[in-house]
Formats: C-alpha cells, sequence, structure tokens
C-alpha cells in the first residue's frame, strides 16, 4: 500500500442513537486522518467497537466481536482495533487485560482525542473527562450531501441516577451544548439537505443551555430555520417535560406528533426503588396534558419487568397503566444487574416469573402497536423519503408518527417529503399510495 491509498476504518456501532451519532463524528475525525468508511472489518486497517453497557447482554457482545476478530488481528498484526463507548468508558484497561489485540480504549467524553491514539501519540487508553468540550475539538461536519434525516447531539449524560441504570457513569454528569453551536449545526445540516433533525441527549428534555428559556426554547429556535421541516427529539424524562415543552407541541407545526417517554413501571412502589421520582398518576396526569395540547401525539414508552422485589401486584399495576394510557408501540426489558449501580445486588426476581412478565408486557404492547398502525389506514400522513425500498420503483420514509412507511413512488427521490395516503398496516411498517 502506498501512502496515496486511503486508510480504512470499519465501525461496528452498539446502543443508543448517541452512539450512532458519536461513531459520525468519529468516522469524521478520522476522515481528517485520511481514512475513510469500509463496511468489511477485513478490509479495514482500523476497525473501532462503538459499544453499549445498559444491559449485561449488550456489554457481552464486545467480548464475542472481539474473538471473532482474533484470526484478523493475528493475519495482519498491523490492524488497529480500538474500543469506543460505554463499555470502554466502565471497563478501560480491563478490556485490554481481557483481550490483548485491543490497541485502545477510548471513553465517550474524549473522542476529539482519537486521532491521536491511532496514530500512536498519547496513552492507548483515555476514560477522563476533560474539561473542554470535545464538540468544540472536532472537525466540522463533513461537507457533502447529507441523507434526509439527521441526528444532533444537544446534551449528554445524566444526573438523575435511576437505580438500575449506568448512563450516570458512563456518559457523566449532565452537559447541555450551548444554543449558538446547536443553532450552528443545525443550519449547517439543512445547508447539506437535511429537513428532519432529531435531537439527541439521555435526558434531552432537561437541556438548559445559555441564551434561550430551556428546551421549548431552543425547538422554537430551530423552527425559524428555512428548510428545516421536521423536529424530534428522544430521550425524555416524565420529571423535565416543561409547560413551554407541552406548549410547544401545541404551536409548533414541524414538531413531530410523536414523544417517546420512558415510564419504566406502572408500580408506584416499583418507581421509587427505581428512584423514578414521580408515580403513576403523576405519569398519567402529564399524558392528560400533552394530549390535551396535542390530541393526535403518538406515544412510546421503555419499561423493565423483574426490577428487584417487583410483585405480582407490580406487575398488574404496569399492565393497567399500559391499558391507560395506549402506546403506539414501546421497548421492554428484562431487568439486568448492572455493576455499580444502587440496585446492583438487591435480590432478583426469578428468572422465569420476569420472563413470563416480560411476555404478557410485550404481548399487550404488541396489540396497542398494530392497534395504532391500523387507525393510520386511510388516512393521509407525511412522509419524508429516505431510501429506495426493496421493490423496484419503491420508497420508504417515515411518517409524520416515525413509522416506516412504503409507497410506490417511482419518480420519487429520497428527501421529498410528501402526502401518502396509508392503505395497510404490516407488523413493523404502513404501506401507502401517493395522494
Ligand atoms: N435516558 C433514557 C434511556 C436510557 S437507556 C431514559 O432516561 O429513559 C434506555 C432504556 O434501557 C431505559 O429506558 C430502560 O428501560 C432500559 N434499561 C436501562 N438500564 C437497564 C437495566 N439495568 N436493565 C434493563 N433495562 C435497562
Ligand atoms: Fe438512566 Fe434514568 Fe438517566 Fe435515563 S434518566 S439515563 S434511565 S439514570
Ligand atoms: Fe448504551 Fe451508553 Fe447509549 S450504555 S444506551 S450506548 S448511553
Amino acid at each position: 500500500m502506498t501512502d496515496q491509498t486511503p486508510k480504512r476504518l470499519f465501525i461496528k456501532t452498539y446502543g443508543c442513537q448517541m452512539n450512532v451519532y458519536d461513531s459520525q463524528r468519529m468516522a469524521e475525525a478520522m476522515g481528517a486522518e485520511g481514512y475513510v468508511e469500509t463496511d468489511r472489518p477485513e478490509d479495514a486497517d482500523m476497525v473501532l467497537l462503538n459499544t453499549c453497557h445498559i444491559r449485561e447482554k449488550a456489554a457481552e457482545k464486545l467480548y464475542s466481536d472481539l474473538g471473532r476478530l482474533k484470526p484478523l488481528k493475528a493475519e495482519r498484526p498491523d490492524l488497529r482495533i480500538g474500543v469506543a463507548g460505554c463499555v470502554a468508558q466502565a471497563e478501560g484497561e480491563e478490556i485490554i487485560r481481557r483481550m490483548p489485540l485491543v490497541d485502545l480504549v477510548v471513553g465517550p467524553q474524549a473522542y476529539h482525542r482519537l486521532p491521536a491514539m491511532a496514530r500512536g501519540q498519547g496513552p492507548a487508553v483515555d476514560t477522563d473527562f476533560p474539561a473542554e468540550d470535545k464538540f468544540d475539538h472536532l472537525p466540522q461536519r463533513r461537507a457533502t450531501r447529507r441523507a434526509p434525516a439527521a441526528f444532533l447531539t444537544v446534551q449528554e449524560g445524566c444526573d438523575k441516577f435511576c437505580a438500575f441504570c449506568v448512563v450516570p457513569y458512563t456518559r457523566g454528569a449532565e452537559v447541555s451544548r450551548p444554543a449558538a453551536r446547536i443553532l450552528a449545526e443545525a443550519r449547517d445540516l439543512v445547508a447539506r439537505g437535511v429537513r428532519e433533525i432529531t435531537l439527541l441527549g439521555q435526558n434531552v428534555n432537561g437541556w438548559h443551555g445559555d441564551g434561550l428559556s430551556g428546551f421549548g426554547g431552543l425547538i422554537r429556535a430551530l423552527a425559524a430555520i428555512e428548510g428545516l421541516d421536521r423536529i424530534r427529539y428522544t430521550t425524555s424524562h416524565p420529571n423535565d417535560m416543561a409547560d413551554d415543552l407541552i406548549e410547544a407541541h401545541r404551536d409548533i407545526a414541524q414538531l413531530m406528533p410523536y414523544l417517546h417517554l420512558p415510564v419504566q413501571s406502572g408500580s408506584d412502589r416499583i418507581l421509587k426503588a427505581m428512584n423514578r421520582r414521580h408515580t403513576a398518576e403523576q405519569y398519567l396526569r402529564l399524558i392528560d396534558r400533552i394530549r390535551a395540547a396535542r390530541p393526535d401525539i403518538m406515544l412510546t414508552s421503555d419499561f423493565i419487568v423483574g426490577f428487584p422485589g417487583e410483585i405480582d401486584e407490580d406487575h398488574a399495576a404496569t399492565l393497567r397503566l399500559v391499558e391507560q394510557v395506549g402506546f403506539g408501540s414501546a421497548f421492554s426489558f428484562k431487568y439486568s444487574p448492572r455493576p455499580g449501580t444502587p440496585a446492583h445486588g438487591r435480590p432478583l426476581v426469578d428468572d422465569s416469573i420476569a420472563d413470563a412478565r416480560l411476555q404478557e408486557l410485550q404481548a399487550l404492547l404488541t396489540r396497542q402497536q398494530r392497534a395504532a398502525q391500523e387507525g393510520m389506514i386511510g388516512r393521509r400522513l407525511g412522509v419524508l423519503f429516505e431510501k429506495p425500498g426493496r421493490l423496484p420503483g419503491q420508497m420508504v420514509g417515515k411518517s409524520d408518527y416515525l413509522h416506516s412507511v412504503f409507497v410506490h413512488a417511482p419518480q420519487a427521490r429520497p428527501g421529498d417529503l410528501v402526502q401518502v395516503r396509508i392503505r395497510a398496516s404490516a407488523p413493523n411498517s404502513l404501506e401507502g399510495e401517493l395522494a
């Protein structure tokens, strides 16, 4: 290989959308070092695994993937292998001890130092929470045309300390990016063809950057950007749903009628043990206020079953809350004890009981999802086309309510925002025709 040949970077992303965003920013930073992305690890000069620590299974995936890289590294010892993300933060040097083929470990707040680490300058392990803001030290977003929908991280970390959750430890304290930086990045994305931006944060509605009055104010400022047609945000905490944000759902046409608002449990006893700091009743009243502001809003949530101490009555309360709200869809997980979190070490619910509860909850949520999707049949929805579908002449995009929608539209292109009449519902998508 000559010096002219670009070096190749393979990135695998696990976990949440913030990791997806971070992977893009790391790819851009490495792009400035002459790396281009490849989707085959076999072709790569550097493999970067951007990891998730939220549940045990997520973290274990890293080690099985590293195991699979062993023959590749044996064949080509100059292959650089890096581990980024939340496992990197949580386990640090331990990763290299357990898997010596790993060359570098970089935590989520130190990505701006990745290029130097890749050059072999600086330490092999960097899990600092530096005083400087990584975003100020990462290169400008790359000057190419972009897909019509993009992520933009506005807030990182979390101060809520839910008893089950690693995020406050892996991502650190809650930090909001300044409004001016966010608005500049959004304008830049729009100039490159982006029409929809999803604002990201572990606790995004707790954003409290300078210059604007809270997260509702940030959304209003973004809505003033010409060409930004759709705004979404995720993930929110119920206790940070301020009045001005609820009002934004009423007033701002660009703010899509969709809200992911994790509740985790419908039992007050369990909510307390989880340190969620609200009751089921408070959540239901909040939903009432949000629906009063935006009656058609699609609500989604996260649930944990089998949290330590959960008994049948608690589970029944969760099912009741789900019945009362009516979710468009939701994620549900079996509790996974995480080292270093307050709930770690508490006596576990019997595994077969937790499995049965998870199945029961998921069956109910699936029924609600199906009903919500079938309720869309016959309606006209806005759809932003993102890419061609599987069939010839087909496009796929997202509805206002974030459903994937397949449409026969041979003349259309990614980035077209069209009206679609919904004709049918499949398990995880809708089908429609141009209206
Ligand atoms: N910041 C977001 C989401 C954090 S992680 C929030 O506050 O809601 C995404 C989801 O993973 C959580 O909502 C929770 O349902 C689930 N989760 C987090 N820790 C978990 C654990 N230890 N076991 C099982 N599920 C967990
Ligand atoms: Fe984790 Fe709770 Fe913070 Fe969400 S609010 S990131 S669940 S600690
Ligand atoms: Fe996972 Fe870290 Fe996101 S633990 S869910 S990648 S913040």
